[in-house]
């Protein structure tokens, strides 16, 4: 595709004005008034160079730069030179590269060489797979869609939460009042099930707390029988997982968590010692951080047992030696923010310096509007929500939608599941992620709106257009055999202005963390598709008209389906 600025830089550069194409390049301006041309150059720099009025300089610019066919018009307004991109030359640009990329369009390879791991989801196991799970779920599989489509390596990894103290409440819970069958059935609120009744009988009585503690060591020490049943909760809690993953369409190179660092950690808490970082506390041992206001980091309890930064201070050095990061990104709840300062802060004084290129990143929290019929189930700290639960009314409610819609020659079933759960997943994208949002239905299922069943619908929209064109059309189109001419129009012209920005939206997206990004621009790429195809008849007769025209549907369409697949949304031929 054509590097405008590039090819500006180029028209301008002349020795006698001093710069080097690069220097002109940088200098390039896109101007926020669309009558001021699609990209200016301003000339006051020169003046000092020249010896000449910035006015002037810019007048002979727009003369001797006036030739070039990638632009219609080259003008100086005062002392800027205004480009005007030739709009069929433009539409042909964008449609030939395209086209020639397929599948790729929007991808590049400015990470190349460079390795990017993700870390996200990373539920407990044992506990409810929860709406609240589906931020850093989607949001964590969108980032690592986006590094890997601008070339970095990548590596997924679901840091789970199964180590921990609560893990002795379990198994003490489990041994006293435990189904081997209930917990088959049922596994996650089954055992939710235990660890509520272990705090209801803990307060009677108080022993019961101890008994989990000690089983903790025991677990944390080895011992058969705490590491069976510690197994076992784990195995059946991933059976369950697995099945929202598999609704997601999510996928991870390593489920290495919490547990993983067990044995790991002695090398810190020594290492810690040796640097005279660890300091005791009531019996405990901690990093004393009130220095820097972030308050104390516990690296062991007072019977000896590891916590949460601690296993997390011996995961982040593991991943840098096993994997040689460049950046190790922890798509984890703001609440947790003050844990992943602390955690840093421990790294970087004990003197890792490559801490700068761990990156929390951090979203908002999602809450549920009134009145929605979401599945709720109650726990002891109130209502729970199963993620499970969500996408499978997502799917039932599309469904329902689609049989109102009269959809025809639709698979109901496979579509529903398509658009139900995109629906979701694109919900998640669609704001800033640290913004807490709250959950609404009539949101996230609406047709018209800036949803996923919108766009894709769009996408359904552009394929009903290309199954209803001659093969004799789409044969020309597929050679190339169009003329441009007949995109000069704004709508088109609107459209193929998105459809450029594309790969630089995705390596912006993934630079700033911020799927959100590419989600808007595809919510504009399907507003402006959906005015072209209103402004403009498509299958019009006259047949070099119609085929450019349908070029333009074609790689619109390969553009959505490429940016739905980037954001792990499927698209839709129907619906
Ligand atoms: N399991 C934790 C939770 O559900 C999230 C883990 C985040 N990752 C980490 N490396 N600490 O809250």
């Amino acid at each position: 595709m054509t590097d405008f600025k590039d090819l500006i830089a180029n028209e301008i550069f002349d020795e006698a004005l001093g710069l080097e194409i690069e220097e002109i390049r940088n200098m390039i301006e896109i101007p926020a008034d669309e009558s001021m041309g699609d990209y200016a150059f301003p000339c006051f720099r020169l003046a000092k160079t020249l010896r000449k009025a910035p006015q002037m300089i810019a007048e002979d610019v727009a003369k001797s730069a006036g030739g070039n066919p990638a632009f219609s018009k080259v003008e100086n307004v005062n002392a800027y030179v205004n480009f005007f991109i030739d709009r069929a030359y433009f539409a042909a640009d964008v449609i030939k590269e395209v086209s020639d990329k397929g599948d790729s369009y929007g991808r590049s390879d400015v990470g190349n060489g460079k390795k990017v791991i993700v870390e996200y989801s990373s539920p407990n196991i044992a506990k409810p797979f929860h709406i609240g799970h589906i931020r850093s779920t989607v949001i964590g599989n969108a980032l690592y869609k986006l590094y890997d489509a601008t070339g970095y390596d990548t590596v997924r990894i679901n840091h789970l939460g199964d180590y921990g103290t609560q893990f002795g409440k379990m198994i003490v819970a489990y041994r006293k009042w435990g189904s081997e069958e209930k917990l088959a059935s049922d596994p996650i609120k089954t055992l939710l099930g235990y660890y509520t009744r272990f705090h209801d009988e803990a307060k009677k009585d108080p022993s019961l707390d101890d008994e989990a503690r000690e089983t903790f060591v025991r677990l944390e020490a080895g011992e058969t029988e705490e590491v069976e049943l510690w197994k076992k909760f784990r195995e059946l809690s991933l059976a369950e997982f697995s099945r929202v993953y598999d609704m997601l369409g999510i996928e991870f190179d390593s489920y290495a968590g919490e547990s993983f660092y067990s044995d790991k950690m002695p090398r810190f808490i020594q290492e810690l010692k040796d640097k005279g970082l660890l300091v005791e506390s009531q019996g405990a041992q901690i990093v004393d951080l009130e220095d820097y206001g972030l308050g104390a980091a516990m690296i062991t309890k007072s019977d000896g047992s590891s916590l949460y930064v601690t296993r997390d201070i011996a995961a982040a050095v593991y991943r840098k030696e096993h994997y040689d990061f460049y950046k190790c990104i922890y798509v984890v709840a703001s609440q947790q923010n003050l844990h992943f300062k602390q955690w840093k802060k421990v790294l970087e004084l004990m003197g890792y310096e490559w801490e700068k290129d761990c990156v929390h990143v951090p979203f908002g929290l999602v809450s549920l509007s009134d009145g929605d019929d979401v599945v709720m189930m109650s726990t002891r700290d109130g209502k729970v929500v199963f993620l499970e639960d969500v996408l499978n009314t997502a799917v039932a409610k599309t469904a329902e939608i689609m049989h109102e819609k009269n959809a025809q020659d639709v698979d109901i079933d496979e579509v529903s599941k398509e658009v139900g759960i995109g629906a979701v997943i694109f919900q998640e994208l669609s704001n800033n992620r640290i913004k807490d949002y709250v959950f609404s239905w009539d949101k996230v299922l609406n047709f018209d709106g800036e949803t996923g069943p919108y766009v894709q619908y769009t996408h359904a929209r552009a394929s009903s257009v290309l199954r209803n064109a001659d093969a004799a059309d789409l044969e020309a189109i597929a050679k190339g055999d169009i003329d441009a001419a007949y995109l000069s129009g704004d709508s088109a012209y609107m459209l193929a202005k998105l459809i450029y920005r594309v790969p630089e939206i995705v390596i912006e997206a993934a630079d700033k963390y911020e799927p959100s990004i590419l989600t808007r621009h595809l919510v504009d790429i399907a507003q402006a598709f959906n005015k072209f195809y209103h402004d403009e008849h498509i299958l019009v007769d006259d047949v070099n008209e119609k085929r450019a025209k349908l070029a333009l549907v074609a790689v619109s369409k390969t553009v959505i389906a490429n940016c739905l697949g980037l954001l792990g949304i499927k698209a839709p031929e129907r619906m």
